[in-house]
């Protein structure tokens, strides 16, 4: 899935996967996490999601990436707090108290670019790269990480051969294979979503779509 494909989605406004609320896994599980106020999450992929406000208002430092600059400029529109522009790297960064949004190519922000991570928020973000794409998106997740940060990860699994992705199914044998040398993985919550899917079942799913939420921490 190309940069292009995504920013098209936007300026078409076809963002199904947007929720105007907060992700209820997250409101549910992050305490699993035992986060400190004032720890930093990284957002990779971002959209507009409100779960960025949501884990500032928690009193995280909270940096986001996102290649769409129509999802960052709509995000900022609806936040109640104000954004500077300055820009690093060759990426442009809008800047509030507590957020920090990168405006570009996750899979080329410089590792220097974010600081120190406490733990790292995945909703639809794996799942929305392809297979070939993936383990250069967890090796970049891994070159960011410190000693101690953990991953809060949300997958799907379901037949890949009914349906063509976005998002795609990831597997626990893959969430084995891209992270289980660096982290424990935990399994938090397996819900079948396949009742809420109906676009999907248009494209062809039928068998079973799960979601899945992990935790992965280091011990
Ligand atoms: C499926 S959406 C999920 C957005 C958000 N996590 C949410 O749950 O609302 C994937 C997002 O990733 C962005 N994206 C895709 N590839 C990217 C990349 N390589 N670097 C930065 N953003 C990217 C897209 O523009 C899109 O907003």
């Amino acid at each position: 899935m190309e940069i292009s494909y995504w920013k098209s989605r936007w300026r078409k406004g076809n963002i199904g996967w947007h929720m105007d609320h907060v992700f209820p896994p997250l409101t549910a599980f992050w305490s699993a996490l035992a986060l400190a106020e004032g720890t930093t999450v990284l957002v990779p992929l971002c959209g507009k999601s409100p779960d960025l406000q949501w884990l500032a208002d928690l009193g995280h430092k909270v940096v986001g990436v996102e290649a769409s600059g129509k999802a960052i400029k709509e995000f900022i529109a609806h936040s109640p707090e104000s954004f500077t522009r300055t820009e690093r790297y060759g990426y442009p960064i809008f800047e509030s108290p507590s957020i920090t949004l990168w405006q570009g190519n996750f899979l080329s922000l410089p590792t220097q670019a974010t600081g120190p991570l406490d733990a790292i928020y995945d909703k639809a973000s794996l799942v929305a790269l392809p297979p070939d794409t993936r383990p250069q998106y967890a090796h970049k997740l891994l070159q960011l990480c410190g000693s101690h940060t953990q991953l809060f990860l949300q997958t799907f699994e379901y037949e890949q051969e009914e349906m063509n992705g976005p998002p795609f199914s990831v597997p626990l044998s893959e969430v084995q294979t891209l992270f289980g040398n660096h982290f424990t993985i935990r399994l938090l919550q397996e819900e079948s979503r396949l009742a809420e899917v109906q676009k999907f079942q248009q494209r062809g799913l039928s068998s079973h779509f799960v979601e899945k939420i992990y935790h992965l921490y280091t011990s």
